[in-house]
């Protein structure tokens, strides 16, 4: 997979390029590359943003500077991007919200191209005219779509053959088909006890067959609201 990711943070991404599973899947032959809108802005003094039509407060980043970063890269009129099939992925707080299933089906693709917002957001035309998608990865706001472009790498990464040491991980986990998309069930190692705290028998019991039971239970369980642990939460 070829992963664009549009941005005035290039930077931002160095920790996140030197996890495993990311060395992991590039040394595997996967890409992912950055376009800063500020190097090819058409605009003076490299700028990229400017007041937003009607007043208020905040700066709107410019339709002309993302389609120049696009054009940079991709050689065309990024209008036509999502008739060639490529999908054009804008970070918005009000977008789709990414889960499983998305990331599912955004890891079949060949190549993803996110836009990573700042100040005030997108001009509209931004993501009526070039984006394919818009994707939110909670209902809350950040300052930039630097962080949401890392998770969306980060969940679809993982996905792609040769990311992670055992791939077995990715296979029964929370959310996943074989969990019937229920939160995977608890985890304990050593010490078997702890403060009196002590890991369920059933799992030191060396049977397969009910370590496996206990197992669905568990994740039915969480599924069904009775193991979550946000209780306190307003
Ligand atoms: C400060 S936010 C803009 C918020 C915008 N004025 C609004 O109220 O919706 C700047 C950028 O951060 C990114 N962003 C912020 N929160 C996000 C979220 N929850 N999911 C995805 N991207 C987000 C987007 O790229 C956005 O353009």
């Amino acid at each position: 997979m070829e992963i664009d990711v549009f941005t005035l943070f290039p930077g931002a991404f160095a920790w996140f390029e030197q996890q495993r599973h990311v060395r992991n899947a590039l040394a595997h032959g996967h890409r992912l590359g950055y376009v800063n809108y500020r190097d090819h802005t058409p605009l003076s003094a490299g700028q990229v943003d400017d007041t937003p039509f009607g007043g208020g407060a905040g700066m709107v980043l410019r339709v002309d500077a993302v389609e120049a970063a696009l054009r940079a890269r991709y050689g065309c009129d990024p209008a036509s991007l999502a008739g060639a099939g490529r999908r054009v992925i804008a970070l918005t707080p009000g977008g789709r919200l990414l889960d499983e299933g998305i990331a599912d089906s955004l890891a079949t693709e060949r190549a993803l191209t996110l836009l990573c917002g700042r100040y005030e957001g997108f001009d509209q035309r931004v993501l009526d005219h070039f984006a394919t998608d818009q994707l939110s990865i909670g209902r809350y706001v950040l300052a930039g779509g630097e962080l949401a472009a890392m998770v969306v790498c980060d969940t679809v990464i993982r996905k792609l053959p040769g990311a992670l040491g055992r791939a077995e991980s990715a296979i029964e986990e929370s959310f996943s088909r074989a969990l019937g998309g229920a939160p995977e069930y608890p985890h304990y190692t050593r010490p078997a006890e702890y403060r009196g705290w002590r890991v369920p028998d059933v799992l030191l019991s060396g049977h397969h067959a009910r370590i496996r039971e206990w197992r669905l239970d568990e994740s039915r369980r969480r599924d069904s609201g009775a193991g979550a642990a946000d209780g306190s939460l307003p």
